[in-house]
């Protein structure tokens, strides 16, 4: 493999409770090459969401390093780390996780907006109408479909050009024919942005449409 985009190596993760010692991730290791899309897999339970998390750089590992780019994630300090994130990075969740309190359009303004960049709305404008709601520019999540909320959220998600896109079972909450449609326009905006791609699916159709997949099973790939 040529250089890699997320290098993951020797990854563990133990939370300690009352009555003793977790071992929710154990010895986690492989490589993405930039443009590469990935299907995590496995039961509810094995460590998913943990993987994904510690991607992020949002949870710490207790072992190993995770390379983003070839900066190693967790040598850095919390600023340092949410910089990186908010350059390289892009999430969808399960969940939408729009702000209620926005517009679809200043959702995806604010990525954006944090980043100092001046065509914000401009650029926002142009990448809702790529996913399909150019007539819902100044509707609040709330108005907005499950279906056109996660439309919205992968707007957001994209419209920074990130290098890593992760995503946390994006059609878990909408129903099948939706979750299709969105899974499609995923797939084509990964393409076009030549994004890499950490996709959480319990769906194996769509984790066979990934160039790879991973399985976790109680925290071990298998
Ligand atoms: N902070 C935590 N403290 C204790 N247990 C945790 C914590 N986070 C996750 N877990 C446990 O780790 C396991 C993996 O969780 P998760 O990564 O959410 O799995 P998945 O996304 O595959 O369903 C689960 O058994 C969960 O209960
Ligand atoms: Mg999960």
């Amino acid at each position: 493999m040529g250089v890699a985009i997320i290098e993951v190596a020797g990854v563990s993760k133990r939370v300690r409770d009352s009555v003793g010692e977790l071992t929710i991730l154990h010895e986690i290791s492989f490589q993405l090459a930039p443009r590469e899309s990935v299907a995590i897999v496995g039961a509810s339970g094995s460590g998913k969401s943990t993987l994904l998390s510690i991607l992020a750089g949002l949870d710490t590992p207790s072992d190993g390093t995770v390379r983003l780019d070839g900066i190693d994630l967790f040598a850095l300090d919390e600023d340092a780390r949410a910089a990186v994130r908010g350059e390289r990075i892009g999430f969808v969740f399960q969940s939408f996780q729009l702000m209620g309190h926005l517009s679809a359009l200043e959702n995806v303004m604010l990525p954006l907006e944090l980043r100092g960049e001046r065509n914000a709305r401009a650029l926002a404008t142009e990448m809702l109408g790529r996913v399909g709601l150019g007539q819902r520019l100044g509707h609040y999540p709330k108005l907005l479909s499950g279906g056109e909320q996660q439309r919205v959220a992968l707007a957001r998600a994209f419209v920074v050009r990130p290098a890593l896109l992760l995503a946390d079972e994006p059609t878990g909450s909408l129903d099948h024919a939706t979750g299709e449609s969105v899974m499609q326009l995923m797939f084509e905006l990964n393409r076009e942005i030549g994004t890499t791609l950490v996709l959480v699916t319990h769906d194996p159709r769509i984790a066979e449409r990934c160039d790879r997949q991973i399985r976790l099973e109680a925290g071990r790939m298998v």
